[in-house]
């Protein structure tokens, strides 16, 4: 009789937990889109997308339970009450002017910015908590960001999710670490907030050794509040983790490329928890700058209208193609490629430092602007603290003719306190080129701020220069109100919004002679070596006269005794 009660027990507890599971509705869903663009200068750029969205408000309650959403980051997101966050660990730059725009924007180094509710009061303590919380997530130093790095610049940043008040930017942080790279370590956890993990699907492409020798490669993790239905009644929780990534295909004679060659194997299948599981390959360059053939044909191929740009895209269906197991996309060129015209980007920016010597130095941003229309731009300088910058040394000039800046924003830095925040808004006039200069002064550290190796210099983060494109030519990024690649196809808007990332500077300080007390500790004990041997031999050892005791009747004897016994003897 117990073994059967034990035996229902244990049946009905089966039931509770099966229902539960089948009943409980997660509401969510989950995308995986791989967007391929072979781009004029005989680059290609990758661009992997995975979409989570969460039909749940923001609140405890639900985000205590996940089901595609990883669960590590929900519970941040909700310890620190965060509406949106931003995070790019990147390598390399991009090349604006010869690739056109990024799908996602992403500065070199790792850059970090969140806009917390507007029910956080002490927003400084949740941005440290919530930096360590995720240097711990993705491996990433992340815990380096603290109050003397951040800023919340008042014009760059807009919330890109919704929002019932009007936004205040004393809610939002930014930072960026220009030395942070990411690496293999980052890449795992990344991984691991997928559903799929790297098991199936599009994320069994990201192998690092295939990542880490591209000429860029951009890790990204966004999160925001979208609208849950079209009357924005109820909101959803939205995570895009992005990869960008950008080959050099142009140092192999025939230029062919496919998904084999770029990621180093085939695709086994769609992660089975995917809603959509999609490849796009942007054709339009076919016929202009390369001739090539795509093996197997696409599934379909779709035109998309944007801005006045027509863009030719094959869309293959990863679940379909991947029925008869491995599959890989060729692109077989059947002319080598042609040297043509590489019309740049309507707008880029250039950033250097001018001047010589350790003390003083110029800073130098240059935008361009090749439409026919005057472009109104954000121009964000994050300067740290230990570069002191003078606001009346500001020259912005476009042919040796001063332009006023329409908006100056300006607080100085404080040593080890805050950096120097410079925001202007500046109207670039048609087909111009405008330069931005500032002169500051390189401070003197105190010797422990010193890096191990201070002599590399220190890094200085990118300028962000935000604008409202007129055109869509060159750009890809989705439109606000879209989540996936897809709604990206014929979304024409009335303008478009781009954040150029600049390079990151390295700039060598004042350094202290560090090897003068390397060599004094040196010498002092070489010194000391050199004298403490026969010091300790002559302290130590006590000095007596041997007295040898020979005449010449001993000596006979014991010349008879070694005739006589052999070498024995001698030696006794
Ligand atoms: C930008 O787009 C134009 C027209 O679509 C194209 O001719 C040009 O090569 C593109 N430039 C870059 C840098 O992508
Ligand atoms: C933004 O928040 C700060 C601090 O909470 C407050 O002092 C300021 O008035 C707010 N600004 C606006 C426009 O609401
Ligand atoms: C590229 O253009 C050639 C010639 O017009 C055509 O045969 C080929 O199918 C095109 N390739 C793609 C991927 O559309
Ligand atoms: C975009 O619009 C064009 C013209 O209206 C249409 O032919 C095309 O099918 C649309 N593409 C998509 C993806 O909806
Ligand atoms: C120490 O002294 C002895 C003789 O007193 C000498 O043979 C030996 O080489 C000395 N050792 C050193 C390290 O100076």
């Amino acid at each position: 009789m117990p073994n059967s009660n034990k035996l229902t027990i244990i049946a009905s507890l089966l039931i509770i937990i099966f229902t539960n599971s089948v009943t409980s509705n997660y509401d969510d869903s989950f995308n995986e889109e791989l967007f391929i663009k072979p781009l004029p200068s005989g680059h290609v750029s990758a661009h992997f997308q995975f979409t989570t969205i969460w039909n749940i408000p923001k609140e405890t309650k639900y985000l205590e339970h996940s089901h595609l959403f990883p669960r590590g980051l929900a519970v941040i997101i909700d310890r620190h009450n965060i509406d949106e966050l931003h995070i790019s660990l990147t390598e390399g730059l991009w090349r604006y002017k010869t690739w056109g725009y990024p799908v996602v924007d992403a500065g070199p180094g790792t850059e970090i910015y969140a806009w917390f509710n507007e029910n956080v009061k002490n927003v400084d303590q949740e941005w440290k908590g919530l930096t360590n919380a995720l240097s711990g997530l993705l491996c990433a130093s992340l815990n380096f960001v603290d109050s003397a790095n951040s800023m919340s610049p008042a014009f760059s940043f807009r919330p890109l999710g919704v929002n019932s008040k009007p936004y205040n930017t004393s809610q939002l942080r930014y930072s960026s670490l220009p030395r942070e790279i990411v690496c293999t370590e980052n890449l795992t956890p990344f991984k691991k907030l997928l559903p799929c993990d790297s098991k199936k699907g599009l994320s069994t492409l990201l192998n690092s050794a295939y990542i880490h020798n591209t000429n860029y490669h951009s890790v990204g993790i966004h999160v925001r509040l979208i609208c849950a239905n079209s009357a924005c009644t109820k909101t959803s929780i939205e995570l895009k983790q992005t990869i960008t990534l950008v080959y050099d295909n142009m140092i192999d004679y025939n230029q062919d490329w496919s998904i084999r060659k770029l990621f180093g194997m085939g695709l086994q299948g769609s992660c089975p928890l995917a809603t959509l599981s999609n490849i796009y390959i942007d054709t339009s360059t076919n016929n202009t700058v390369h001739i090539y053939q795509l093996t197997p044909k696409p599934g379909d191929v779709i035109v998309s209208l944007r801005g006045g740009q027509r863009h030719e895209i094959a869309v293959y269906d990863v679940k379909k193609f991947t029925k008869n197991g491995l599959f890989s996309i060729t692109a077989v060129h059947s002319k080598s490629r042609t040297t043509s015209i590489n019309y740049p980007a309507i707008l880029s920016a250039n950033r250097y430092v001018v001047g010589f010597g350790q003390e003083k130095g110029s800073l130098v941003t240059k935008l361009y602007n090749n439409h026919w229309q005057a472009i109104d731009v954000v121009l964000l300088e994050n300067i740290p603290w230990y570069l002191s910058v003078y606001l009346h040394t500001i020259k912005i000039t476009r042919n040796e003719e001063n332009i006023e800046p329409l908006v100056v924003k300006y607080s100085p830095g404080k040593e080890r306190l805050q950096p120097y925040y410079l925001e202007l808004i500046i109207r670039l006039p048609a087909h111009s080129v405008t330069k931005f200069s500032i002169e500051m002064d390189y401070l003197f550290l105190k010797w422990q701020e010193y890096p191990p190796d201070a002599n590399h210099g220190f890094y200085m983060g990118p300028a962000i220069i935000t604008a409202y494109l007129p055109i869509a030519r060159n750009y890809t990024g989705l439109p606000i109100d879209g989540s996936t690649i897809t709604s990206s196809f014929n979304a024409s808007r009335p303008g478009y919004l781009v954040q150029l990332r600049t390079e990151t500077i390295l700039i060598s300080l004042p350094t202290p002679d560090f090897s003068m007390p390397y060599n004094v500790i040196c010498l002092a004990c070489t010194a000391v070596a050199l004298a403490f041997g026969p010091l300790h031999n002559i302290s130590t050892k006590r000095l007596v006269l041997k007295i040898i005791k020979t005449d010449w009747k001993g000596k006979i004897i014991l010349a008879i005794k070694a005739k006589l016994f052999g070498d024995k003897t001698k030696q006794d």
